[in-house]
């Protein structure tokens, strides 16, 4: 019988798919670093059954148009605004994604980059690497205190409750903003419910954690800046496209908000004569959050076991349609 086939758009270890190598043919785009060209990546799908892709790549109604045999699409990520999920589902492609394997990872990163940006931790290591450290002096890369502050999550999910946990060991007061209320927070967590604009005005870390939809789009704009405490430091870990960068950027320089500590950005990559970059109050990760070998490897583990559900007839464990 002929083998179900599965394309993979990046070189990934050959150990991850010897386990499945029986069953399936794979194909792979080979390099680990590069992404694969548009149009490799439609001739290539358009002989597959299962599709493992990352969240650069942009699954459309043109792409869906042209892989007839395509039945599944694993995205390795949680995050699914890459796709469009509504045009799969008119096809009947299954789509799904990697929740919970990567919310602890990504919590630490994110409170990591919290921790950074508030301590300065990237200018003072920079600092001593370009030999500017001749003296000890009081106010020396002096920066901002965490312990006992208010952490304001945008966005009270699986990972935004993983990094309420996190604040509460730092004797943080929780307050959070979603689309519906989490009473199991609010009770284990002694997370407070604030309106958008109330959690603005009122958190010393305004974190996003919100998935970008077309109601999440840039709701940190001018005005969300300006409401902001000018003391006020900014996370974004969920995706550049939530937040206005233009307005942003006017706020770090400006200084109406104190800094930014920023995993994700709207364009990505983002390129180092970005006006971002030139910030000193900015602290810029390439969109590492869930980046540990081993979550990547559980990432990698449910993509597959996602596929080989669908092209067995069974329920995908991880669906997002
Ligand atoms: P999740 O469990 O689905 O949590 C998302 C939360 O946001 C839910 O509680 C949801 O509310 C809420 N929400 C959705 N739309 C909203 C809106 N318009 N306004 C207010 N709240 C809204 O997802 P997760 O696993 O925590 O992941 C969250 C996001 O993090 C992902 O979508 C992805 O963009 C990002 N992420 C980034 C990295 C990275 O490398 N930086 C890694 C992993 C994830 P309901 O409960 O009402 O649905
Ligand atoms: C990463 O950004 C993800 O959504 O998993």
């Amino acid at each position: 019988m002929q083998k179900s086939v599965i394309y993979i758009t990046r070189k990934i270890p050959r150990t991850l798919v010897e386990p499945y190598e029986d069953t399936y043919e794979f194909r792979m785009w080979d390099k680990a670093d590069e992404p694969v060209p548009r149009d490799v990546l439609v001739t290539e799908a358009k002989n597959a059954d299962g599709l493992l892709c990352l969240l650069s790549e942009k699954i459309d109604a043109d792409f869906l148009d042209q892989v007839p045999n395509l039945k599944i699409v694993a995205n390795m990520a949680v995050g699914f605004d890459n796709i469009d999920v509504n045009e799969a589902k008119k096809r009947g492609i299954v789509v799904t994604n990697t929740p919970d394997v990567l919310t602890e990872t990504t919590a630490d990163l994110t409170f990591a980059l919290l921790m950074a940006t508030a301590r300065r931790i990237t200018e003072a290591s920079d600092y001593i690497k370009q030999d500017q450290w001749n003296h000890w002096s009081p106010f020396m890369l002096a920066g901002s205190d965490i312990h006992h502050k208010t952490i304001g999550i945008v966005g009270m999910g699986r990972i935004g409750e993983a990094v309420a946990r996190r604040a509460k060991g730092f004797g943080m007061k929780v307050k959070y903003y979603n689309r519906s209320r989490k009473p199991n927070a609010e009770q284990e967590l002694d997370a407070t419910y604030l309106a958008f604009d109330e959690l603005l005005e009122t958190a010393d870390f305004v974190v996003s954690l919100v998935p970008l939809t077309a109601e999440s789009k840039q709701i940190f704009n001018k005005e969300a800046f300006e409401k902001m405490k000018r003391s006020a430091i900014f996370i974004n870990a969920s995706r550049g496209g939530v937040v206005d960068e233009a307005a942003l950027i006017q706020a770090l320089e400006n200084k109406e908000i104190t800094a930014a500590g920023l995993d994700v950005f709207e364009k990505e990559p983002i390129s180092a004569d970005h006006p971002l970059m030139k910030l000193e109050n900015a602290v810029c990760l390439p969109h590492i959050g869930s980046a540990s070998t081993a979550t990547r490897e559980d990432m990698i583990s449910l993509c597959f076991k996602n596929i080989a559900a669908v092209l067995t007839g069974d329920e995908p464990l991880t669906p997002v349609n």
